[in-house]
């Protein structure tokens, strides 16, 4: 789970976050004595989520590939955002009602603005292809969090990163807090062409003695394991990010190293495991949705009402979840469900029918 949010200046004793001038001039003085600066530095183990909206200014909008576009963001009022670590993301929601995760991509620690970059893909679930399209520089952006699932350990000395195309988003910031803190890293960028790897010029500029570029179209096919996981040893601790297929690929093959630490976070949803036929009843349409055993009710859920909320995908931001009017839930979640709820992206039934009010 990512974050405490640290922000600009804490809220009042009101919990305000604009300020009278008294509370203002405290916090003045306790930066000046270098207060905050104690706590700017302090790293929580754990992170609360917050989970109040926040407005932004797109305040630069660019192209890093052909499709793939990074925004900006800034407080309007020129204060500092709410405090986030490597691996972080912030739930954007968009015009529609959609909201989707998008990693932060910026300098680590800059809290006067944040980037965040979205590969568009035009057979997808239509958030990326919006985000494409709603902003413009000076647009308003809203936004909670951020959060982190994805953190890099405190305790790591030798570690492979693997990067697949628009999985460098989360991963920049972890290779720039690697050097910071002096950790022995490798990191492999996987993409179709170098043309289509974002970021990539930021990544080569971290250190480029520690980076491997694969791009399919020099050496005529995909990135195989052997390569992704070159040097890595059964006590490297492995970071990947990326497309299913290679993450799927590093999993496996990193499973001979049953003890070594894998860290990985999915920009689609998992496979369903496991799983078998059941059924889903929306009580409110009372219609039934017979859902197979290899996909989620939520992907059924979404061929007949396109608007049905998620984010995810993977069973930790709560978007997707339902209250159960009946049946018996197996619960798959990595949040809380409680005993009348269900997260209708991974969670399911192990048989016969479950009853939601939707
Ligand atoms: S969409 Fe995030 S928990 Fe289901």
């Amino acid at each position: 789970m990512a974050g405490q949010i640290w922000h600009s200046r804490p809220a009042d004793l009101y919990g305000r976050r604009k300020h009278d001038r008294l509370f203002n001039a405290l916090w003045a003085a306790i930066t000046l004595f270098g207060g905050a600066a104690t706590i700017s530095r302090w790293k929580p183990s754990r992170i609360v989520p917050v989970s109040r909206t926040i407005t932004a200014v797109v305040t630069k909008r660019e192209m890093l590939t052909s499709d793939v576009v990074a925004l900006t963001l800034a407080d309007p009022d020129g204060g500092l955002l709410p405090y986030w670590t490597p691996g972080g993301h912030i739930d954007v929601q968009l015009p529609s009602g959609r909201r989707r995760q998008y990693s932060l991509c910026g300098v680590p620690g800059r809290r006067t603005e944040y980037r965040i970059a979205v590969r568009r893909l035009d057979d997808g679930g239509g958030g990326s292809v919006e985000m494409h399209e709603s902003y413009a520089q000076g647009d308003t952006l809203l936004f909670e969090g951020p959060r982190n699932a994805f953190y890099l350990g405190t305790d790591e000395s030798d570690v492979l990163f693997v990067i697949g195309g628009i999985g460098v988003t989360p991963m920049l910031p972890m290779l720039r807090e690697a050097v910071a803190r002096g950790i022995q890293w490798r990191a492999v960028y996987a993409g179709r062409s170098r043309a289509d790897m974002p970021l990539l010029d930021e990544v080569l500029a971290v250190d480029p003695d520690r980076v491997t570029v694969w791009a399919d179209d020099e050496h005529g096919r995909f990135a195989g394991t052997d390569e992704l996981l070159a040097g890595a040893g059964p006590r490297t601790a492995v970071y990947v990010c990326g497309p299913s297929a290679m993450l799927e690929a590093v999993r496996v093959t990193r499973n001979q190293h049953a003890d070594a630490p894998l860290h990985y976070e999915r920009f689609s949803p998992p496979p369903v495991i496991d799983g078998v036929p059941f059924e889903l009843e929306l009580a409110r349409s009372q219609r039934v949705l017979v859902i197979p055993a290899d996909r989620s009710a939520l992907d059924v859920m979404l061929d007949v009402d396109p608007t049905a909320a998620y984010s995810c995908r993977q069973g930790f931001c709560g978007t997707c979840k339902v209250k159960v009017v009946a049946g018996q839930v197996e619960r798959r979640g990595r949040t809380a469900e409680a005993d009348d709820e269900m997260l209708v992206c991974v969670s399911r039934a192990s048989q016969g029918r479950i009853v939601i009010d939707a």
